[in-house]
């Protein structure tokens, strides 16, 4: 590449990401601390660059792809500073030769530790408690007062037991929990001896555990891999945690179960049309919501922001970027 690349980086993220791409680039960068573009914007902006640093809020879809693609110098990359890249058009980028990148393993202990606070946030009524008592409502120690579920000594069921599954299983090991979960892949048996967990079909996952938690990607095989029919396999005390993708879990269809009792709560960190949360959900003392904070450590985020600018970085060298998704194109 001749002349020095030009990059757009969507939103501010860490310090430590920029001096990488700066070494080598042109860097133009959104630096006001929470604020997302909106589509029009990237599309007004994005062609002409390089290089894309995107997040997880950037749809990068088939058409800005193809305006990208036309536009003078051509998008060779899009980098995004997430592990998961449901955001992105992967097909449509390979079909045009355009490089994809994610940022895996970094955020797997700091997510499967919120899915773990969540569990417990949700069991043991956290949140709505501490409501209670900010609300100046505490007016002695009660025998009955927020008594939660119990969560040593309970049935996990992972829904997914990839990088983030694994570890949220390591985690219940110290609650003294039996781990059953499901999944497209097997572990192998050593794997399963390592983390303690046991295979089952899904529906015996959903029967017989006491908190199911989501940890599949987002595609179409998982779009409403929880819906009516799931919510209805599970325990009436049973209690669902999501930190995976809101979409993965119907949640029009949550709202009815939590309502009618089929289940006895559910902790979320994402969202199905986020940042939109169903109106009823926000009513819900049984439900606890987090704004999809799960790998929100600064280090882990600094360390997901410096692999998207690492990616970048390889493919500009002509190397092979360590995350590339769709190895194909190079
Ligand atoms: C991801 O990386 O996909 C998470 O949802 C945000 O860290």
């Amino acid at each position: 590449m001749a002349d020095r690349p030009k990059i757009l980086v969507t939103q501010k993220v860490p310090d430590p990401a920029y001096p990488l791409l700066e070494a080598i680039g042109d860097v133009e960068a959104n630096m006001e601390e929470g604020m997302i573009w909106p589509y029009e914007e990237l599309l007004r902006r994005g062609p002409g660059h390089d290089y894309f640093y995107c997040l997880l809020t950037d749809n990068i879809d088939a058409h800005f792809l193809e305006v990208c693609a036309a536009s003078t110098p051509r998008l060779k990359m899009v980098a995004n500073m997430a592990v998961g890249y449901n955001n992105i058009d992967v097909e449509t980028a390979t079909r045009l030769g355009i490089a994809v990148s994610n940022t895996p393993g970094v955020l797997s202990d700091t997510t499967a530790d919120l899915a773990f606070a969540l569990l417990m946030a949700t069991a043991r009524r956290i949140p709505e408690a501490e409501r209670y008592l900010r609300a100046g409502k505490y007016t002695g120690w009660g025998p009955l007062l927020f008594c939660g579920a119990e969560v040593h000594g309970s049935t996990l069921g992972l829904i997914g037991a990839g990088r983030i599954g694994k570890i949220v299983a390591k985690r219940a090991s110290g609650f003294e929990m039996k781990v059953i979960y499901y999944d497209v892949y097997h572990l192998s048996p050593e794997e399963e001896a390592e983390y303690t967990v046991t295979y089952l079909p899904m529906e015996d996952v959903l029967r017989q555990a006491d908190f199911v938690s989501v940890h599949t990607p987002y595609m179409p095989s998982t779009h409403h891999l929880i819906s009516t029919r799931e919510l209805k396999m599970m325990k009436p005390t049973a209690i669902l945690i999501n930190t995976a993708r809101g979409p993965i879990v119907d949640e029009k269809a949550l709202v009815k179960a939590l309502q009618a009792g089929t289940i006895a709560g559910a902790g979320l960190d994402v969202f199905e049309n986020e940042p939109a949360v169903e109106p009823e959900l926000l009513t819900m003392e049984n439900v606890v919501l987090l704004p999809h904070i799960a790998s929100a450590s600064l280090k882990t985020r600094t360390l997901m922001a410096t692999m998207a600018s690492d990616n970048i970085v390889a493919h500009y060298h002509g190397q092979q970027p360590p995350n590339i998704v769709n190895p194909e194109v190079l």
